[in-house]
């Protein structure tokens, strides 16, 4: 039998319907809540798959889920990359590939990080040429953290003065500042195993409950548009899991938020409809993943020196 772990935090509904649904189709693999200790450097996981839906807020999951990785549990998504990666990145990977995103500058932070002085920072221009970063992003822009999620410390700025009250209150976050897109549709599209694709029409103007309740449809030739782009983006830089965002002007979609490795999947947010295709997905590809048995990972310089390719054998 091969086993599922789930590891989640304040989640209601989508981690214990997960764990019924596998459950529930009885393939030779089965799911439960993950239950964990203190970690030893010997720790070895009964797991062959761990969905990670909570250590973006708990670091001491994310070190458990790097040693469970080098143990072969294949965990979802990759705990390395999303130690690694960041938003002004991500972006920088996508328009180097020729996908369409947001004019971005990468700003440095307002107030000195913990633990530094002026003289930290003597490399860095001052004053910055605030002048050339507003003209090359245009109002209205948005300010936003390189690296953050749910909304936190996004700031709609129209205006010079509206770009320094925001910013004077971003404390030392890094921020970057971006080219508003005034679109005419928005579509947030979950990507699974990098390769099945759920399009939800989403109006981010609306009120929280009604957002999934936009007054749009994407035309055929679009929907295999946002499909391809959201497989290419996830294939690039290695999400399991992922919503990626794109706002649609002048027919161009532009990718606006693609780092969610674990995105809302709550029933009453989301609603039903898209609750069960995430649902009933993540069930089969974390059944297929774990019918493939763990195994030690083959991409890293350590992975040289310790055996890959198979499970961890019991000494
Ligand atoms: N460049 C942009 N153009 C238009 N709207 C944007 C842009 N950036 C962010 N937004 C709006 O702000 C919301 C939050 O920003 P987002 O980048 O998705 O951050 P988070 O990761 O916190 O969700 C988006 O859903 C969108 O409505
Ligand atoms: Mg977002």
């Amino acid at each position: 039998m091969k086993k599922v772990g789930l590891l989640f935090g304040m989640e209601q509904t989508f981690p214990p319907s997960l764990v019924e649904e596998i459950n529930r189709r009885d393939q030779g693999v089965s799911a439960e809540f993950v239950k964990i200790g203190g970690i030893t450097l010997e720790s070895l996981f009964e797991y062959d798959v761990i969905l990670d839906r909570i250590s973006q807020d708990v670091p001491f999951y994310r070190a458990m889920l790097k040693v469970a990785a080098l143990n072969g549990v294949r965990v979802v998504s990759n705990p390395f990359w999303s130690s690694a990666d960041d938003k002004f990145f991500n972006y920088a990977v996508a328009n180097k590939a020729g996908i369409p995103v947001p004019k971005t500058v990468l700003l440095p932070s307002k107030s000195n990080p913990p633990d530094t002085t002026a003289e930290s920072f003597r490399n860095l221009m001052f004053p910055l040429n605030w002048q050339e970063i507003f003209d090359h992003v245009g109002f209205p822009s948005y300010l936003k953290p390189f690296d953050g999620g749910g909304w936190k410390n996004v700031y709609k700025v129209d205006s010079i003065e509206e770009f320094f009250k925001a910013y004077n209150e971003t404390a030392d976050i890094v921020m970057t500042l971006q080219e508003g897109i005034d679109f005419t549709e928005y579509y947030r599209c979950y990507c699974i195993g990098k390769k099945y694709v759920h399009v939800m029409p989403y109006e981010p103007r609306n009120a929280h409950h009604l957002r999934y309740k936009a007054d749009f449809a994407p035309t055929p030739e679009m929907l295999r548009t946002l499909e391809a782009l959201c497989i290419k983006i996830c294939t690039m830089l290695g999400y399991d899991f992922n919503t990626v965002e794109f706002a649609v002007r002048d027919g161009i979609p532009y990718a606006i938020d693609y780092m969610n490795p674990a995105p809302d999947a709550e029933r009453t947010s989301v609603q039903e409809e898209n609750f069960q295709w995430v649902l009933n997905t993540m069930a089969t590809y974390l059944i297929d993943l774990a019918k493939k048995g763990s195994s030690i990972p083959s991409e890293y310089h350590w992975s040289n020196f310790i055996g890959v390719g198979g499970p961890q054998k019991k000494k």
